[in-house]
């Protein structure tokens, strides 16, 4: 959606009638035949197909738009994230992140984002018990988690074990029922922690844990990383706590990539799990979950706070990015950005202070009173200051895309939903602009050169 509009504005009857008075209206002339067509304005878009109009024979295809990356393409509309990127504002179904990472759970936050609403007293309950009693997976998963070799990265562990879960409930590809798919909700959600503790604790040679489910969701997600000889494992409360706002930090983020590609394999109408693991697999990207191991590992190479000023000159000369710096929609300090700088201190009071922050607080003074960064409106994005956290938590690297497909996995399933509902959508398939050779007759290959 483009960002000036609120999720509202998916109502669009008022407009409709504004377009029949000629007001709502974009008028087009194409310069090729001298004719004009008058296109509808909704919700400041224009519809792509209302081009397909636009001929200059009778029997041309008609006019496309050409839009790589979808720069400035809107393939749904959804009711479920707002952002306004210059602004720096995150909304949850018109909820501000700061409020839910303050006073939300990340369970309640993934049941308004899925519903729409946040949940009664009795809701939650009853919400948080189908989550909690669907985090068991199947034995033989523990044998398909262990085909893996010894350092295989959890990540790919993790998008092959959320695909075999298809192979568990093959009555997930009954998509077309809103209990099948509530159930597969409550599956998908309640088993991705397990699922990413079991990769965690194979590529660590330990053996697998099983979920408590007496504990809070992110607590039982450090129990099954963490326990070893206790009888019940206790995990501290801040970090507990720490762990649950980041996943609330990631829980949804409209149209990124894993969200597109969630929504796209699932427009085949594929079950879940399989979508998923799409999801999951196009996370993996160092474009997109990944940014956060490379803030580490530039502030491995800066060394010292001292080294900044030099570091940051070599950027300005276009001699590497700062990264975690910078964001497609964001052209305002990323608002989780700022929760998650306040969470350190609290995460830090108890694993003590990651050296590493000095580099990042220094990177951050002197970037923000940068001419280029200011110019360019490079401020920190999310991964900034995630990666110190997850680092100081004893976290390692190959872990935080996992940590992060935990948190997003709300998102996927809420945004699966919206775009399964919705009567505009297809299977999704874009168009492309054929440019290579016009029909030409098979050669034998004897007869055929060789290219130089
Ligand atoms: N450091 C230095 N310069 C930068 C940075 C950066 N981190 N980011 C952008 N720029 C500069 C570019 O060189 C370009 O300058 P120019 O106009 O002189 O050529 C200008 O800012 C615009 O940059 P683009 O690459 O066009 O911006 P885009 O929106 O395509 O990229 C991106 C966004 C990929 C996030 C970019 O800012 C970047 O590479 N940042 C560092 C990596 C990072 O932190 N990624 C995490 C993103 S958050 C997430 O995915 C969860």
């Amino acid at each position: 959606m483009p960002n000036a509009k609120a999720p509202q504005a998916i109502e669009t009857n008022d407009q409709a009638s504004t377009f029949l008075n000629g007001k709502n209206s974009l008028t087009i002339t194409d310069n090729r035949t001298g004719k004009q067509y008058d296109m509808r304005i909704e919700n400041d878009t224009i519809r792509a197909m209302d081009l397909r109009q636009i001929k200059v024979k009778d029997d041309d295809f008609g006019m496309m738009t050409y839009d790589p990356a979808f720069m400035n393409t809107a393939a749904c509309k959804s009711t479920i994230t707002y952002i306004d990127g210059d602004k720096g504002i995150l909304r949850y179904r018109g909820y501000p992140i700061e409020q839910l990472a303050e006073k939300s759970n990340f369970l309640e936050t993934a049941y308004l984002i899925i519903y729409g609403e946040l949940p009664t007293k009795t809701e939650n309950e009853e919400w948080v018990y189908n989550i909690m009693t669907h985090t068991l997976v199947h034995e033989n998963m523990k044998k398909f988690v262990d085909g893996f070799h010894y350092d295989a990265h959890p990540m790919g562990m993790l998008i092959c074990s959320v695909a075999a879960l298809s192979t568990f409930y093959t009555d997930a590809k009954n998509i077309m029922d809103p209990s099948c798919r509530k159930l597969q909700i409550f599956r998908l959600i309640g088993k991705m922690p397990t699922l990413a503790a079991f990769a965690y604790r194979h590529s660590v040679g330990r053996p697998y844990v099983y979920p408590d489910n007496d504990m809070s969701y992110a607590g039982n997600f450090l129990n099954m990383l963490l326990k070893t000889t206790e009888l019940k494992y206790k995990p501290n409360p801040v970090l507990e706590r720490a762990l649950d706002v980041l996943f609330i930090l990631h829980a949804d983020h409209e149209q990124n990539c894993s969200t597109s590609a969630m929504r796209n394999v699932g427009s085949s109408h594929v079950d879940p799990f399989s979508a998923a693991a799409a999801a999951t697999a196009a996370l993996y990207g160092p474009l997109h979950g990944g940014a956060n191991e490379a803030v580490l590992n530039m502030l491995d190479e800066i060394r010292h706070k001292n080294n900044v000023p030099a570091f940051i000159k070599e950027v300005k000369e276009g001699r590497g990015r700062l990264m975690g710096f910078g964001h497609r929609v964001y052209k305002n300090y990323d608002p989780r950005a700022k929760v998650i700088k306040h969470l350190a201190d609290e995460v830090f009071e108890v694993t003590g202070r990651n050296p590493k922050l000095d580099i990042a607080l220094e990177l951050e003074r002197i970037a923000l009173e940068d001419e280029y960064f200011i110019k360019r409106k490079l401020y920190p994005n999310v991964d900034f200051y995630s990666g110190l956290i997850y680092q100081a938590m004893g976290f390692p690297v190959e872990m935080f895309p996992v940590l992060f497909a935990i948190g997003r996995t709300p998102g996927w399933v809420a945004q699966w939903e919206e775009m399964l509902l919705d009567t505009e959508q297809k299977i999704a398939r874009p168009r492309q602009i054929y440019l290579g050779h016009d029909t030409r007759d098979y050669t034998m290959m004897g007869k055929r050169t060789q290219k130089a």
